[in-house]
């Protein structure tokens, strides 16, 4: 039997998922920026990671981007910048960096919703991640 997702079930689903990863935040969130970000940004998030020394444009300070915009966390930029729907040219765009893992867009025909809502959570958690460590 195929079972399909109706939209308000798929958004129980999403709801049920973002309470799951605020509790999670700091595990989730921590080990997916460590492999994805921490080589530019910092294992400390304040942007002088192993590759800042070879690039021409500083990997920022992520842990001020809540003070860099009028004291509040800008969730939607930074969704979008980690998704791909913002193009940060250090990031690889148009073909960002981490595409494959963040982009919902790339969720496999034989699992159309898992690979939604997995790449959602992905980048959910990260960015209560780097919320938690505005300053
Ligand atoms: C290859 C190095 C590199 C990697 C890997 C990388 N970044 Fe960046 N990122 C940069 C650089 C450099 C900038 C600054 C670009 C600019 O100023 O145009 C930047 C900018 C940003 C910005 C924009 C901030 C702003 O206010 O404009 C955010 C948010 C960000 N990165 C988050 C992340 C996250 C989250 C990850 C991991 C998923 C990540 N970055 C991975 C190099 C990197």
């Amino acid at each position: 039997m195929r079972v399909t997702l109706q939209p308000l079930g798929l958004a129980a689903c999403l709801l049920a998922l973002a309470s799951a990863v605020s509790a999670q935040e700091g595990s989730i969130g921590k080990e997916l920026y460590e492999a994805h970000c921490a080589v530019c940004h910092g294992a400390d998030v304040r942007g002088d990671g192993d590759m800042a020394d070879l690039m021409k444009i500083p990997a920022i300070d992520l842990t001020r981007l809540a003070e860099a915009n009028d004291g509040v966390f800008p969730m939607l930029k930074v969704i979008h910048i980690i998704d791909g729907r913002t193009g940060v040219r250090a990031h690889g765009n148009p073909m960002p960096l981490f595409a494959n893992t963040f982009a919902a867009a790339r969720a496999s025909a034989a699992d159309p919703y898992g690979g939604v809502i997995a790449a959602r959570g992905k980048v959910l958690s990260l960015v209560l991640y780097l919320e938690s460590l505005q300053r």
